[in-house]
């Protein structure tokens, strides 16, 4: 192998992307265009079960705007991981092209093959999907009021080490490399995403978190680029932290009710948000919005449970995150007053009223019958 071609294309590749980001237009407008298409992905193992229940859900919310023709929904089933690895693609190009005809991404948990599995060592169509539709801001909030926490992750989804994460080089038996990638506008975005967020929300602080005390040049511009950004926001506290500080005060008492508004390089992100999601009952209950300017998915992040197909108990799966999921969805799309009503009865059906207990087996309710009562419950 010849290791300078193979930099070479792999700077000129982002230098191209760099490029396309500088110029790049505005955030879609959702409620500006004739119809929103939402495209319901079930991905694969719970995924189908799960999405259809979310798909239910959002239809009756969604009643009116689809009989008048403003909102369709299409549902694209092909992304499941037979299908990839025999594709040997993380996402097969007729699916791809399904997915781009779509405004608005609803994502079921897509199964991500490791090295020794038995499926094709693809790249994750999370990360692939990200990559192809630039959803560059990884949105999670994490609130749990009784602790006084409610922070809101921006976790930057584009770039870091995994903009090449299939594309290390090992040089010989004993040496490999990847690379990691950290641009001015990529990091530009992000930070201006989370600023703007933090203002129209009234957030007081928002905290840069990085590693640039050893990782000196990605992490470096990644704190510059944030500060850079920062200074157009002075009514907002910045303070910078380095990860490994900060994954030990999300469990200090004292200081952690004090972050709001946390920005993260993407593999940061990653392992923070999973942390942070630990409090409110671990990622199966989280819902995660990736935002681009074109394109929006919302997703579980939760794994796919194969082993619940297997048994034959994929109806009993649990949707309540993919439904939550789609309560973001329906914010960021512009029916606000409909989200809020979707994040109440989910907040009643889970929390206060709790009619109904999911266990993921026969001795607890289904999907389907959780969805009936999370409809019961709006208008
Ligand atoms: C997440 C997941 C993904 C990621 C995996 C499935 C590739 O952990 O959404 O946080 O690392 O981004
Ligand atoms: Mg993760």
């Amino acid at each position: 192998m010849d290791y300078i071609k193979a930099f070479e294309a792999i700077v000129a590749q982002q230098l191209a992307r760099v490029e396309k980001m500088k110029s790049d237009t505005d955030f879609i407008d959702y409620q500006a265009l004739d119809k929103i298409i939402i495209g319901v992905i079930g991905g694969d193992g719970i995924g189908p079960a799960i999405t259809a229940q979310a798909h239910r859900v959002l239809a009756q919310l969604l009643a009116d705007e689809v009989k008048a023709g403003k909102v369709t929904f299409k549902v694209i089933d092909g992304c499941t991981i037979e299908n990839r690895a025999a594709a040997g693609k993380a996402i097969p190009d007729d699916v791809l092209a399904e997915i781009k005809k779509c405004n608005v991404l609803l994502k079921g948990p897509t199964t991500t093959p490791r090295k020794g599995d038995k499926w094709a060592n693809v790249e994750s169509a999370n990360v692939a999907m990200r990559k192809e539709l630039d959803l560059f801001a990884n949105v999670r909030p994490v609130k749990v009021p009784e602790l006084g926490i409610d922070w809101t992750f921006f976790r930057e989804n584009t770039e870091c080490l995994y903009a090449l994460g299939s594309q290390g080089v090992n040089i010989n038996k004993d040496l490999a490399f990847d690379f990691r990638v950290i641009t001015n506008p990529g990091t530009e975005r992000i930070a201006k995403l989370a600023f703007e967020y933090a203002r129209a929300n009234g957030k007081k602080r928002v905290t840069i978190v990085t590693k640039a005390n050893v990782v000196k040049t990605t992490d470096g511009k990644f704190l510059d680029v944030c500060k850079q950004v920062a200074k157009d926001y002075p009514e907002i506290e910045v303070d910078d932290w380095y990860i490994d500080s900060m994954t030990a005060k999300l469990i200090d008492e004292k200081r952690r009710s004090q972050f709001e508004v946390l920005i993260l390089p993407n593999l940061y992100g990653d392992i923070l948000t999973d942390e942070a999601a630990e409090f409110q009952g671990g990622v199966g209950t989280a819902g995660s919005a990736n935002l681009g300017k074109h394109y929006s998915m919302f997703e579980a992040i939760h794994g796919s449970a194969p082993r619940m197909v297997d048994e034959g108990r994929d109806i009993y799966a649990d949707p309540s995150s993919v439904i939550r999921a789609g309560a973001m969805l329906l914010s960021h799309i512009g029916y606000q007053e409909k989200a809020d009503q979707l994040f109440a009865a989910l907040e009643a059906c889970l929390v206060t009223e709790k009619k109904l207990t999911i266990t993921g087996r026969p001795d607890g309710a289904t999907g389907a019958q959780f969805a009936d009562y999370i409809m019961s419950r709006i208008k």
